[in-house]
């Protein structure tokens, strides 16, 4: 597992960005794995601006979401869908037909999954960009999922909803419950993984990510199994190093 541990969160933003553009620049044509939450926007910010700026193109890529919201319409506010369109992809010039993210809202959500783990093995990720929950979620994948799980349906902890509370006007009860997410197993499909962490919210976590034992209590843990991960952490969630 390489660590880069930078200064602030501006300088993980900026060196994460220089990874996916140096990838897409190479291979037009990659597989990119995105992630929501609050982390890589300021990636989304740079690739946005870089587009606008530079053309940078990313008509031939694919690109897939980690998780969505089981119960909420894709065009609700706080969808993943929304939040991916928002962010980044109505500002790029992708390819719609090449952009999965997991249907909350199928009405077989299920064969949903299953559907979209055999696109997961169609396009294999080059580039897998992570978050990390302060109890070391990845994905939806919440502690205790079983390391080898595929997509499918997952329950939020309490936790995770009470974290994601802040987008929806801080009312926990409006939170869905459930999510449907790429497993861990999926995740470690992707060639590259690039992990981001920024605040001391998230030191512990980063610490039994690198250090702990690889354990289902640790979801990120099973990172240590994979050949090609990169941490891009800022200096405040490498306090506990
Ligand atoms: P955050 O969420 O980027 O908003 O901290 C990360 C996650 O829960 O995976």
């Amino acid at each position: 597992m390489e660590v880069i541990v930078v200064k602030n969160y501006q300088e993980l933003s900026e060196k994460a960005f220089e990874m996916l553009k140096a990838l897409i620049i190479e291979k037009p044509d990659a597989t990119i794995g995105f992630a929501t939450g609050s982390t890589p926007v300021g990636l989304y910010q740079l690739m946005v601006k870089d587009h606008l700026i530079n053309q940078t193109s990313y008509q031939k890529m694919t690109a897939f979401n980690l998780d969505e919201y089981i119960g909420l319409p894709q065009n609700h506010p706080e969808s993943y869908y929304t939040f991916m369109r928002t962010n980044l992809f109505n500002t790029l010039d992708v390819n719609f037909d090449q952009v999965y993210i997991p249907a909350g809202d199928a009405r077989d959500i299920v064969a949903e999954g299953q559907a979209y783990e055999v696109l997961l093995d169609k396009y294999p990720i080059d580039f897998q960009i992570l978050g990390i929950g302060t109890n070391a979620h990845i994905g939806f994948n919440e502690p205790n999922t079983p390391l080898d799980s595929l997509t499918g349906v997952v329950d939020l902890t309490e936790d995770t909803i009470k974290a994601n509370a802040r987008f929806f006007e801080n009312d926990p009860s409006q939170v869905p419950t459930q999510a449907i997410s790429m497993g861990i197993a999926s995740i470690l499909k992707a060639k590259k993984i690039v992990l981001l962490a920024s605040g001391a919210s998230k030191a512990e976590a980063i610490y039994n990510t690198i250090h702990g034992p690889v354990t289902a209590e640790v979801p990120s843990s099973a990172l240590q199994n994979h050949p090609n991960v990169t941490l891009i952490i800022d200096e405040a969630a490498a306090s506990k190093l």
